[in-house]
């Protein structure tokens, strides 16, 4: 009985990237497990798999979100958008080109999260703070850069270079 559970599959449909997809899930699978297992998108990095370190953030109808602890199935119907998603063809999105122009990556594991989470942020405050950046970016972790390299791409995203933000 139980492992008739654990076999069950529900149909889902969602936007990812601007394409839409249709398949069949078990109601456990997570929505990072989808991506990088079921469309072999990668961009999205699993490490703490417990919501704490931003590896893995995407948006889901334009909300930040940790994809390793969230259900595949509560994003039926929605747009997700993955660093795959984000340059337009050959033009990349003024954040990643942002976080290039300011070197504000050494590995890059962390990196599409935070370019998603940095998303996110100017979607809902175009000219943030320094401080706002800092608050907002607290849940992407980050073993390399130190942050401030990330700080200063996205306030340069914000149209901030020259030290504008308070
Ligand atoms: S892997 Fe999802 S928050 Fe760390
Ligand atoms: S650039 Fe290496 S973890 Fe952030």
């Amino acid at each position: 009985m139980s492992s008739n559970r654990q076999n069950w599959s529900i149909p889902i449909e969602l936007t990812v990237n601007g394409r839409g997809v249709t398949l069949d899930i078990p109601p456990q699978l997570t929505l990072l497990d989808l991506l990088r297992d079921r469309l072999s998108l990668k961009g999205a990095k699993r490490s703490c798999d417990l919501q704490v370190c931003g590896a893995c953030t995407i948006l889901v109808d334009g909300m930040a979100v940790s994809a390793c602890t969230y259900l595949a199935y509560e994003a039926r119907g929605a747009e997700v958008l993955t660093i795959e998603g984000m340059a337009d063809g050959n033009d990349l999105h003024p954040m990643q080109q942002a976080f290039i122009d300011n070197g504000a990556f050494q590995c890059g594991f962390c990196t599409p999260g935070m370019i998603l989470a940095a998303k996110s942020l100017l979607d809902e405050t175009p000219r943030p703070s320094e401080e706002k950046v800092k608050e907002y970016m607290e849940g992407n972790i980050c073993r390399c850069t130190g942050y401030r390299k990330i700080v200063e791409a996205i306030l340069d995203a914000a149209g901030k270079t020259g030290g504008a933000a308070g």
